[in-house]
């Protein structure tokens, strides 16, 4: 990338051409730092900056990555919508996503009444979405700057341009083939970390906004995704959650293709490394070399993450979900005799258009045959540019919520009494943190990922301890530490 760029701070012509494009941003991140600063100065106190995130891993990933260029510019980082930097994290894929970032951005309003020299940045999925930004344009003209999924990476750029420009800034961007690696970004949790292996999605499920929002799939380099997980595993890091929105079908891109069965091989490797997790995977290209990979390597946890979305074939097929409900039952067939410690969760969505009685009463067939650990049950939303919006029959709001709450109660009756099975066993836990209600206990989780609380302290967080498991509160067990 070849540019020359008037610098505000200096007065002079900087000239960024052969900067890489992390080098580029880096140099913004400094002259940002500096006006931090004067700003610290002016005003005898420290800028603080919160990030706000709403939907999936993927965003509270993309989180640790805009606190880590806040952090780097010298803003501290606190947990308040008061801060003078507020960044909303977007997610659309459901239309109440939306509805509350409205909601949110309403009552900024008279925030920043109260400190007009605050920045409110909106970012994430939503804002790839045109009518989006043309509302926020008109109706929300006190957010200062939006970008969205696809160029992230320009966070500083775009607060200097906020900064220098003194106007709303907008930059999004329709699809891009490009990945920037080496920015900072800052872990939540000292001992546990997302890592993205991949971006995008060419599924184009009907009812999903996701390909639109997230654009076309494209995986990391082998080579970067390894390099970042040493370093995070240099740093105390003991577990990482690889994301993807289809992780099955990560390395068919690359220059040299890859299958994700060969990464993950490859991954459990690490010397120190000792649990690897990863969401989601597509059903369809579930491939019998993963579930091979999953039995044979310890480090691999026994959790599967398998979205359904529905059990009827025929709206699997309206779906575009390329799968049959036999198909889904025999991958957890496989699953289970590979691995039979393994839990398995899932997403369903209810009320798709056209969706019958017996077609609602396949889903309720395969949650009983399956026997979830936990599903993530959805009212199917409607969302503008999908398919599946323009389809017949959309459900009237009362069927759907009928059955929203049969399939609930029956997700959770099934989950407690699966939750249970490993009752007086001893378990692996990796301790999270000492708990909320109750100081001298310690929360964890299993390799399933099942919650686990039993008597311990701080000194034990990040460390993995073998736990008898006592007694089963229907999603979570209490447990004691056994020598
Ligand atoms: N309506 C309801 N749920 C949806 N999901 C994706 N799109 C929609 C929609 N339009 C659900 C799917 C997906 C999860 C992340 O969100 O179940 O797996
Ligand atoms: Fe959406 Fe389907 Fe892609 Fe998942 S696989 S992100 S549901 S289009």
């Amino acid at each position: 990338m070849e540019m020359v760029r008037f610098d505000h701070n200096t007065g002079g012509i900087m000239l960024t051409e052969h900067l890489s494009e992390a080098e580029r941003q880096y140099y913004y991140m400094d002259q940002c730092s500096i006006w931090v600063k004067e700003q610290e100065e002016k005003l005898g106190r420290p800028l603080t900056a919160s990030v706000v995130t709403f939907g999936c891993q993927m965003n509270s990933r993309d989180s640790e990555k805009l606190t880590g260029i806040l952090e780097k510019i010298g803003y501290t980082m606190i947990d308040s919508e008061k801060a003078d930097f507020v960044i909303y994290n977007t997610c659309t894929v459901r239309e109440n996503a939306n509805l509350r970032v409205y909601g949110r951005l309403g009552q900024m309003k008279q925030t920043k009444k109260r400190n007009p020299g605050m920045f409110i940045a909106l970012c994430g999925c939503m804002m790839q979405e045109p009518e989006v930004v043309e509302k926020l344009k008109k109706s929300y003209r006190h957010v200062d700057i939006i970008f969205g999924t696809h160029n992230i990476f320009k966070f500083a750029e775009l607060i200097y341009r906020r900064i220098t420009e003194d106007k709303m800034v907008i930059d999004i961007w329709k699809d891009t083939d490009q990945i920037v690696e080496d920015l900072p970004n800052d872990r939540k949790y000292p001992f546990k970390t997302g890592i993205n292996i991949m971006f995008g999605c060419n599924n184009f499920c009907s009812y999903c906004i996701v390909p639109y929002v997230r654009g076309r799939e494209r995986s990391r380099l082998p080579e970067e995704i390894l390099k970042e997980i040493k370093n995070a595993v240099a740093d105390g890091v003991v577990e990482v959650m690889l994301l993807g929105q289809n992780v099955n079908s990560y390395g068919k891109n690359l220059e040299h293709p890859m299958t994700f069965s060969e990464l993950l091989r490859e991954i459990c490797k690490i010397e120190g490394l000792e649990r690897v997790r990863f969401m989601t995977s597509h059903p369809k290209d579930l491939s019998d070399e993963l579930i091979q990979v999953m039995a044979e390597e310890p480090k691999i946890c026994k959790h599967m993450h398998l979205p359904l979305q529905s059990g009827s074939t025929e709206i699997l097929n309206k779906m575009n979900r390329r799968y049959t409900k036999e198909d889904y039952l025999l991958l957890v067939d496989k699953l289970k005799k590979a691995c039979p410690d393994i839990s398995l969760t899932t997403d369903i969505i209810v009320g798709f258009p056209g969706e019958t009685e017996e077609d609602f009463l396949e889903t309720l067939d395969v949650v009983e045959k399956v026997g979830y650990d936990s599903a993530y049950t959805f009212i199917y939303s409607k969302r503008t540019g999908t398919p599946a919006a323009v389809m017949e029959n959309q459900i009237p709001e009362d069927v759907v919520k009928h059955r929203f709450n049969r399939l609930l109660n029956r997700v959770q009756e099934i989950a407690a009494n699966v939750c249970s099975r490993h009752e007086g066993t001893i378990q692996d836990v990796l301790v999270e943190e000492v708990n909320h209600q109750d100081d001298t206990l310690v929360t964890g989780r299993m390799s399933n990922n099942t919650v686990v609380h039993f008597k311990g302290d701080a000194s034990m967080i990040g460390t993995i301890v073998s736990v008898k498991l006592l007694t089963c509160k229907n999603f979570y067990y209490i447990g004691e530490a056994v020598k």
